[in-house]
């Protein structure tokens, strides 16, 4: 079993619900690959996952097998005597999935690590893969664990800023993950009642953010709270016409704040949330997620179902080719239910008057 790209609340109880499920269900023997695909290319780190060595993991955020978000081992790039080359060590990986017995190999994954799944797949290696991320955004899947939690974390923020924001008459922003999808700006955005959600699904003007502001000041409202996501494209120009710097994860926060610092001449303050949207124990949701993807995984591989990718849908788990399961993400509907429910409540984002 492996696991590959950023942590998620959630992996430890996808393994745990492999490995348990796997020894006491079918009597399988277990195998920990460690630190994504590279485990694969190193094998020497692999380590036996017995019964107990999941014993307690249930709650702990992160993942006792390690992991990164670098390295595709169909081009790998390394430096070589101080140069970057880049190598194919996908025939390495099948070779030692071979050599270390390897009968079947769950990957736990979001859209990159998946992808390669998918083509160690088509070069013979039987897989069945687990979609996790926080940032919800794989399309052949209704949610994926990690994003509940990472959601927890963004509301709870949210609440806090609340308070704060409305003691010193402020603009409040908050800058959440999610890459280009707008999942966790959207839903804690709701859940906690932002005024403003700017999501990458949705282009965004200063001027209908300020309007925004200024009509909850008209009713009485001195602050407002504003959710980022981290994804969302800034308009070219600012309102005076000037060009806006390029701003990305992490600074596209504070350069919406200098705008609307500015234009709107109050103060406002910016919190990047960051990973602690990552880190921590899973939600109960996530914890039962997570499981129920790990014991299905086992019984794919029963099946002898490969090069499959399980999933949630309408409340049931199934699955999907791996092949379906990736490339395309899941982005926020502009006109769905959630965007059309937040406008209902009041919620703007920064495209309407
Ligand atoms: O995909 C999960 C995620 O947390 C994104 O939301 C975020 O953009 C990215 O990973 C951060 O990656 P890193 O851990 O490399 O900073």
């Amino acid at each position: 079993m492996a696991n590959g790209g950023g942590d998620a609340p959630g992996l430890n109880a996808a393994i745990r619900g492999v490995v348990k499920s796997a020894i006491g269900q079918h009597g399988w023997n277990v195998l920990g690959v460690r630190n994504g695909f590279d485990g694969l290319i190193w094998p020497e780190g692999c380590v036996p996952l017995p019964w107990d060595s999941v014993s307690g993991i249930l709650p702990r955020g992160g993942t006792i097998l390690g992991t990164t978000n670098r390295g595709n081992p169909f081009s790998y790039r390394q430096i070589e005597n101080g140069k970057e080359v880049v190598r194919d060590y996908s025939g390495l990986c099948l070779e030692n999935a071979r050599r270390l017995g390897l009968d079947a190999l769950v990957v736990i994954g979001g859209d990159g690590t998946l992808s390669i799944a998918r083509d160690l797949a088509a070069r013979g290696l039987n897989i069945v893969g687990v979609p996790k991320t926080i940032d919800n955004d794989l399309s052949a899947t209704e949610t994926t664990f990690g994003f509940d939690s990472a959601l927890q974390v963004a509301t709870e923020a949210l609440d806090r800023l609340h308070t704060t924001a409305e003691s010193h008459h402020r603009v409040m922003l908050l800058e959440v993950m999610g890459r280009e999808a707008g999942w966790i700006a959207l839903h804690a955005g709701i859940a906690g009642g932002a005024d403003v959600i700017l999501i990458p699904e949705i282009p965004f003007r200063f001027e209908a953010v300020c309007d925004a502001v200024r009509a909850r000041e008209a009713r009485g409202k001195a602050f407002s709270l504003v959710i980022v996501a981290e994804g969302v494209k800034l308009p070219e120009k600012d309102p005076q016409g000037r060009p806006i710097p390029p701003a990305g994860p992490g600074s596209i926060a504070n350069a919406i704040a200098c705008a609307l610092g500015e234009m709107l001449q109050k103060e406002v303050r910016v919190t990047v949330l960051g990973h602690v949207q990552r880190g921590g124990s899973p939600t109960p949701f996530d914890r039962i997620l997570a499981t129920r993807f790990g014991v299905h995984a086992t019984e794919l591989i029963e099946r002898r179902a490969f090069g499959r990718m399980v999933c949630l849908k309408a409340g049931r788990i199934g699955s999907v080719p791996l092949e379906e399961a990736v490339g395309a993400n899941k982005r926020v509907d502009p006109d769905g239910d959630y965007i059309r429910v937040a406008r209902a409540t009041g919620i703007t984002f920064g495209d309407r008057p």
